[in-house]
């Protein structure tokens, strides 16, 4: 997820790009640069790797000026953060920034070298930057080679696009990836997120996927990517200046929270084939002949990433037929572990610096193991180290408290076990294309249980004075259990535990009160019923039942204080759903004591330390 910024108008952009990319540096902070149309007609670069400091260091040492220019922060998805790999990325006379991920990137790039053009960097926006300079060369101008090139390619964008040839206009687009345009008195601004532009204009144009803005002196024109006008309306935004920096919302962690259905449908881009049934992941170095030589899994995480790894026990196991462990990595990494031939070994880690986790991973790979990690930063230690690397495309998560890189990495391991189970030949095609199918439909599930987080909000406040939650879920939804007393407790700091709920009668039911809301997991899947039966005890013991269900029939709701719906899906799919009222639950929680949301005490968002 990276930041975007452009600019046109009377004044020097230099500036005003620089400000502009602090505001988005949230989005991505591997590295920075801008390109900016001096006097003399040229249009010249400066990007460098690491945070936008660094870029304000080269910009003051080789000064740059000019009243048209554009600008970006990256957050790696293709391509490790390097000076090469930052945007802008020019070809000839053009140069482009862009935000998203071209599925269709390396056919595209086959085509383009064997047309004789080269490439200095290993990213997908350096493809699209050839695809519209290809456009101009056969003669069409800027917007139209923009909207041809466009057409050319599969999956996520918003960009913005200058040229030599024609000075007086920056072009972007948008496709999956936000993208704004900023109406001021006498300029005109491209930005990812609304931040950006505040100091400048409070009317902002919010484009829609598929739409092209033309930015010049003259004003700001939209269109469709054929080229036909479309009329837009501004908004006035009267955000204050904190909620700015978090896109409207009070916190990272609740727009993080609602970016979900985003991310997890990005992390699905491009590496399924429903017609075909298939998985493929680029960078999974297993082929079909390694799949089949692999005996047993070993997982290995801390804290949510842990619980991902439990519940992607459930699917490895039910879909490849193979036995898994999961282990807590400052346990795995001090206990000897048999590490058997044939086992391939997952770390998951969101920042990929877990101290733990990389020991773990290394502990692994020396007694022998083959060793995949699930990440979210590109280039971060755990990606350099392993044999191979998924990443998921989750974007830089702020908030201390893991949700939206949780369900990327469930979105992530999902593939995963479908992909083993593929090659194992447990999984027929049929059976995968209708898991692959109920698994691209979670991202609209998604949006409809995120819908009712006004719901959640006013349970909050009634449960916001409890001392200790109880958490309960069988089976694939036990590890959701978990995750969700753990959000609770990092972040509102209330004690709260998971547990199995068949654990109930074997210590916990001594909790219950009717101080004690107890939280209870319950999908119509194959343990539904004595999940009721779990309800049952909890309630003739005064405890107070917030039930999580997919179908909230009559005998849920005659025994639960409060029922949270979620929207149904394949039984195996609803910890992903499942998850997203506790984190909602946990966030209103927090916010109602007061807690510091994003950066709760004594917890810091990567524990590189042991
Ligand atoms: C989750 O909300 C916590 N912030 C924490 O448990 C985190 O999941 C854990 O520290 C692992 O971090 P990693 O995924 O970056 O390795």
């Amino acid at each position: 997820m990276c930041g975007i910024v452009g600019y046109i108008g009377p004044g020097d952009s230099v500036p005003i790009l620089l400000d502009g990319l602090k505001r988005l540096e949230y989005r991505g902070y591997d590295s920075a640069g801008l390109a900016v149309l001096n006097g003399t007609g040229r249009i010249e670069l400066r990007r460098s790797t690491g945070k936008l400091a660094n870029l304000e260091k080269v910009v003051s040492q080789e000064p740059l000026q000019g009243s048209t220019g554009i600008g970006h922060t990256r957050w790696a998805t293709h391509g490790p953060p390097s000076e090469a790999n930052a945007h802008p990325h020019r070809v000839g006379g053009l140069v482009l920034v862009h935000n998203g991920i071209i599925e269709n990137h390396m056919e595209l790039k086959k085509e383009l070298l064997g047309e004789g053009r080269s490439f200095s960097s290993e990213t997908d926006t350096e493809v699209l930057c050839h695809l519209i300079d290809r456009q101009s060369k056969r003669g069409l101008a800027l917007p139209e080679a923009v909207r041809a090139a466009l057409a050319e390619v599969r999956g996520t964008y918003a960009i913005g696009v200058m040229s030599e040839s024609e000075p007086g206009l920056v072009v972007g687009a948008r496709n999956g990836s936000p993208l704004i345009v900023g109406l001021g008195a006498d300029a005109s601004f491209l930005a990812s997120d609304v931040p950006a532009v505040l100091p400048y204009t409070r009317d902002v144009i919010f484009l829609d996927d598929g739409e092209v803005a033309i930015l010049s002196a003259s004003g700001v024109e939209v269109t469709g990517l054929e080229g036909e006008r479309r009329p837009k309306t501004s908004t006035r935004i009267d955000w204050n200046p904190v909620m700015a920096e978090r896109g409207g919302y009070k916190h990272f962690m609740l727009k993080e929270i609602h970016e979900q259905p985003r991310s997890f449908s990005d992390t699905l881009l491009g590496r399924y084939s429903l017609e075909r049934g298939e998985v493929e992941i680029e960078g999974f170095m297993l082929d079909e002949g390694a799949v089949g030589d692999i005996e047993q899994v070993v997982i290995v995480a801390c804290g949510t990433s842990w619980h991902a790894g439990l519940i992607a026990r459930y699917w490895i196991e039910s879909l490849a037929r193979l036995p898994v462990t999961v282990d807590i990595a400052s346990e795995f990494r001090y206990r000897d572990p048999l590490v058997p031939p044939g086992t391939l070994f997952v770390s998951i880690t969101q920042s990929g610096e877990t101290a733990d986790t990389l020991a773990a991973q290394r502990e692994a790979r020396r007694r022998g193991a083959k060793t995949v990690t699930i990440c979210n930063v590109v280039g971060s230690t755990a990606t350099r180290e392993a044999d191979a690397v998924i990443y998921t495309h989750a974007g830089p998560e702020i908030g201390v408290a893991s949700t939206k890189a949780f369900t990327s990495q469930l979105a992530a391991l999902f593939l995963l076990a479908v992909r083993l189970a593929r090659g194992r030949g447990t999984l027929t095609n049929d059976a995968a294309r209708c898991l692959l199918e109920d698994l691209i439909r979670i991202p609209l599930r998604m949006e409809e249980a995120l819908a009712r987080a006004g719901e959640i909000a006013a349970l909050a406040r009634r449960l916001a004075g409890a001392r200790d939650f109880l958490y309960l879920g069988r089976g694939i939804n036990f590890p959701v259990a978990l995750e969700g007393a753990l959000k609770l407790k990092e972040i509102s700091y209330i004690h709260a535990e998971g547990y199995p709920a068949g654990e109930l009668k074997h210590g916990p039911i001594a909790l219950i009160d009717e101080q004690v809301p107890v939280v209870v997991l319950a999908p119509h899947d194959a343990v539904y019923e004595k999940v009721l039966s779990n309800l049952e005890e909890v309630r003739a013991r005064g405890g107070r039942i917030i039930a999580v269900t997919d179908r909230a029939d009559e005998s849920v709701r005659a025994r639960a204080e409060a029922v949270l719906d979620v929207p149904a899906t394949h039984p195996l799919l609803t910890p992903i759903l499942f998850a997203l009222p506790l984190q909602l639950l946990a966030y209103y929680v927090s916010d109602l004591k007061g807690c510091d949301v994003d950066q709760p005490r004594n917890l810091a968002k990567s524990v590189t330390v042991e």
